[in-house]
């Protein structure tokens, strides 16, 4: 199985993954790394890992449209099975949505449906929530909606500051987002309409 991860940012969750595929824990390969900023932290950790790199920035295309098109294009020359979100910081079109159906995964740091967007944690921070946690769906046309894969819920402690309740979160999305993308490779998961099945079994 041939991943492609998406992202804007840091990369701990790229790095994450990384790691449990060398551990052999994800049965597959992470081909390549789509990144639609040159200057996240990401591209030097994809880098250092000689995983293959394709930045595509949306100012040099004149639709989302045209900009989604490069995009498959690097995910067919590339012969991508999985597409895996980590912190990919651009809303998916329909091109993109529709022609990988059911093969495109996000992770998203909040208990969805509750707090969607571009900021999930300080959302439920600020809202003064005593529980959030961590999703990980595939990806619809509505944005942090598609069926859920797995969740873990991470409390709010009193005292905790925007920083230590990050730190957590994220300790949980890197240990929720390989065993998710593990569970694909093995083709453990059923969709069901809006509910994903895990298959029990060995492995
Ligand atoms: C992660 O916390 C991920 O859940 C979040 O971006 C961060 C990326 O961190 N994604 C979203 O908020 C999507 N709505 P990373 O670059 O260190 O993996």
């Amino acid at each position: 199985m041939k991943i492609a991860i998406f992202a804007s940012g840091r990369g701990t969750n790229f790095s994450a993954i990384l790691n449990a595929v060398k551990k052999g824990r994800i049965k597959g390969k992470v081909a390549l790394l789509v990144c639609d900023n040159p200057k996240a932290a990401v591209i030097k950790k994809a880098t250092r890992a000689k995983i293959k790199i394709a930045l595509v920035e949306k100012k040099d295309y004149l639709s989302k449209d045209d900009f989604e098109k490069q995009v498959i294009r690097h995910l067919k020359e590339n012969k991508i099975d999985l597409v895996v979100l980590a912190g990919f910081m651009r809303i998916l079109g329909a091109r993109l949505v529709r022609g990988y159906k059911n093969k495109i995964i996000n992770i998203h740091p909040a208990l969805l449906p509750s707090f969607k967007g571009a900021c999930g944690i300080k959302d439920a921070f600020d809202y003064g929530a005593k529980v959030t946690g961590v999703t990980v769906h595939f990806v619809d046309e509505k944005t942090d909606h598609g069926p859920i894969i797995l969740q873990e819920p991470v409390e709010i402690k009193q005292g905790d500051t925007l920083e230590s309740l990050e730190a957590r979160i994220h300790k949980s999305e890197h240990r929720l987002y390989p065993e998710a993308i593990r569970l694909y490779a093995r083709g453990k998961l059923k969709i069901e309409g809006r509910k994903v099945r895990i298959l029990k079994g060995a492995g």
